[in-house]
């Protein structure tokens, strides 16, 4: 295991303390002040949901995926449309029913007249959109898809590719309701969540958080907050790319790396987290876990990775482990970095 961290974190600055070059810090602030921007579009139209606003900071910054659950009117298919608009990208968003057909997700099938020996043959053919040409894409209510176009939509989102073809998809914001039978859905299993690097719960604010949901009521009586507004794109392709591309220079400190190995091992040997009850894999804890903590530094204008930047593991876990380890997985984070 400890391989995989240390070669994860090979190509950081050293771990001094001291890292990064003037021009390092300067990029960093811009990056920074990009998505600080994108930031406060979410503020200025949603109310509360800072895990979820953070999330999908990080999920643009790092081209993961999000999944985002959780109950009706809590924002969610919102949050995720006014992410991918303040965004100057290629958009796409569909809402996906029980009746989804994998070619409404990929473009428009075009009915074609062709001649053959024998006379006249019409044929179908896909004329590609959708999530074929997107840079971003909202997949609103994705439990609500039948099995058979679920599966090839997760495995589209995981090989970005189609075909043989590689698609533009830099991030898919997904959302939908909890697994219960109240909501129709059908059960999205843990290994297809799997395929959302971030994966968060919402709660209403009604039930969570009184002094938000007074604050949601005042802006909406003052005529603050309006329904629809479309917001203007803040960011664009050149400052995604920009930081993306700072990234692996975003130093790894080793307390940061024992640290995260240390939250690993007290979820496999402490809470019996294995192969049969959690999809802990190498390439999202070991990789993925590294690469979402750079960004959460970068985001933050920072140049090296800190102990705070893994409390994203929280949402990397809500659905890959037993919900009572998700539920205690804050304080593990905290004890693993001696915080
Ligand atoms: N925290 C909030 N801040 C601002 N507006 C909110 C907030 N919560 C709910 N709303 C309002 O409620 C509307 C409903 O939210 P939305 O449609 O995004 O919910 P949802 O979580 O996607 O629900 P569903 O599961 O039914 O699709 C939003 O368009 C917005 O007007
Ligand atoms: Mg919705």
């Amino acid at each position: 295991m400890s391989e995989g961290v240390e070669a994860a974190a090979a190509r950081s600055v050293e771990e001094s303390g001291e890292a990064g070059s003037p021009e390092l810090w300067d990029a960093a602030g811009r990056a920074a002040s990009a998505f600080a921007a994108l930031r406060s579009v979410l503020d200025r139209h949603v109310v509360a949901h800072d895990e979820v606003k953070q999330a999908l900071l990080l999920a643009l910054a790092t081209r993961e995926h999000i999944y985002i659950e959780g109950p009706p009117g809590t924002a969610k298919t919102r949050i995720s449309e006014l992410t991918a608009q303040a965004s100057d990208l290629e958009f796409f968003f569909y809402q996906l029913h029980r009746d989804t057909r994998l070619a409404e997700l990929v473009g428009d099938v075009v009915l074609e007249r062709r001649t053959v020996d024998q006379g006249e043959q019409i044929h179908q053919r896909i004329e590609p959109g959708g999530l074929l040409t997107a840079e971003i894409c909202v997949l609103d209510d994705v439990s609500r898809a039948p099995g058979e176009a679920l599966n090839v939509l997760l495995r589209i989102l995981n090989e970005r590719r189609f075909g043989a073809q590689p698609i533009p998809l830099m991030t898919a914001i997904a959302t939908g309701n909890p697994m219960d039978d109240e909501y129709y859905n059908e059960p999205l299993d843990p290994a297809n969540l799997d395929r959302f690097a971030l994966q968060l719960r919402v709660h209403g604010l009604v039930q969570t958080a009184a002094d938000a949901a007074a604050e949601l009521i005042d802006r909406f009586a003052s005529g603050e907050v309006v329904e629809r507004p479309e917001p203007v794109p803040v960011i664009g392709r050149a400052e995604l790319d920009a930081a993306y591309s700072l990234l692996p220079s975003v130093a790894v400190p080793r307390p940061v790396r024992v640290a995260l190995l240390e939250f690993l091992r007290s979820l496999v040997v402490e809470h019996g987290c294995d192969e049969t009850n959690s999809l802990l894999t190498d390439r999202s804890f070991l990789v993925k876990a590294v690469k979402l903590a750079r960004a959460r530094a970068l985001l933050d204008g920072r140049v090296e990775v800190g102990l705070e930047d893994l409390d994203l593991l929280r949402w990397m876990t809500t659905f890959r482990v037993p919900q009572e380890v998700a539920e205690i997985v804050p304080n593990l984070i905290l004890r693993a970095s001696g915080r």
